[in-house]
């Protein structure tokens, strides 16, 4: 068997497969036993009541914690105990629920620090400020340019990323995340802080996305977009799974409607 392969078997398609995961801080247990699938292709939603451990499940899938227990395979390949810089090498990219942006340096610059680990040069490179060749630095501000142009930010490519307004600012933080050239892409709240029209535009780069072969899974509290581009979702809270379905069982599902209160997802 290679390196890395693993003897359990997967469904036909399964991208990532969670078994079982648990997170503790303390005497609070943020994800409990936590078991799901996502295949090749889908977009899936994750959502829960504020503090239903979302954000805390990311982390454990992008290395940034490691589980107390549980098993995370991508690709078919165990991946609790890689560092994240590994796992996003591997093909998981994130965004961050709060915008984690360079604001002096240029969207384009931006976007260019997410593909750092696809470069020739790579991390030494960045690291001890070597020069990169000419050939180089024009790849990747071509590249950076194509990939702003997925999300519509091509033409402020020598912006400052701090003069962006705050919807685009999101978006520039989605580029970024793409241009890890991804198999998988979490969003952490994505539609945060947008307004309605700038929230359906980013269903429709979700869209885009997924058509581009990148899966997506999506931590959200808009229901609107939720139910609108996601084919199944998973329901978190206090840390475990309450539910999983479609947006339309999820709906109707009265333990969900009871952790909501009946509220928002309505
Ligand atoms: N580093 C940490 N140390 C201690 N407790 C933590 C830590 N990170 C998260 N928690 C706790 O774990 C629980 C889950 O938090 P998490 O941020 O994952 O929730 P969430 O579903 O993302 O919430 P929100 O919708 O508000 O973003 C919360 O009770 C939170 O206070
Ligand atoms: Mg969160």
């Amino acid at each position: 068997m290679a390196a890395g392969a693993t003897a359990t078997s997967f469904s036909e398609g399964t991208l990532l497969c969670a078994r079982e995961i648990t997170k503790s801080f303390g005497g609070l247990t943020a994800v409990k036993a936590v078991s799901f699938e996502v295949h090749e292709g889908d977009i899936k939603a994750i959502i829960g009541p504020n503090g239903a451990g979302k954000t805390t499940l990311y982390d454990l899938l992008t290395g940034i914690y490691r589980p107390d227990s549980g098993a995370i395979y991508f690709g078919g390949k165990d991946i609790v105990g890689l560092p994240p810089h590994r796992i996003t090498a591997m093909g998981i990219a994130r965004t961050f629920q709060t915008v984690r942006l360079f604001p002096e340096m240029t969207v384009a610059e931006n976007v260019m620090v997410g593909m750092h680990h696809r470069t020739r040069a790579g991390f030494t490179t960045c690291a001890l400020k070597l020069p990169l060749s000419r050939r180089e630095e024009a790849w990747m501000k071509e590249e950076a340019l194509a990939t702003l142009d997925i999300v519509g930010l091509e033409m402020q490519g020598d912006s400052l990323a701090g003069s962006l307004p705050f919807g685009q600012q999101r978006l520039l933080e989605l580029a970024r995340a793409l241009a890890t050239k991804p198999r998988l892409l979490l969003l952490d709240e994505p539609a945060s802080g947008l307004n309605a029209y700038e929230t359906r535009e980013l269903g429709d780069i979700i869209y885009r996305v997924r058509d581009m072969g990148i899966t997506v899974v999506l931590v959200e509290h808009d229901m609107g977009l939720v139910m609108r581009v996601s084919e199944k979702v998973l329901v978190l809270d206090y840390g475990e799974t309450i539910a999983e379905g479609t947006p339309e069982e999820i709906r109707s599902d009265p333990r969900v409607i009871e952790a909501y209160l009946g509220s928002e997802v309505d």
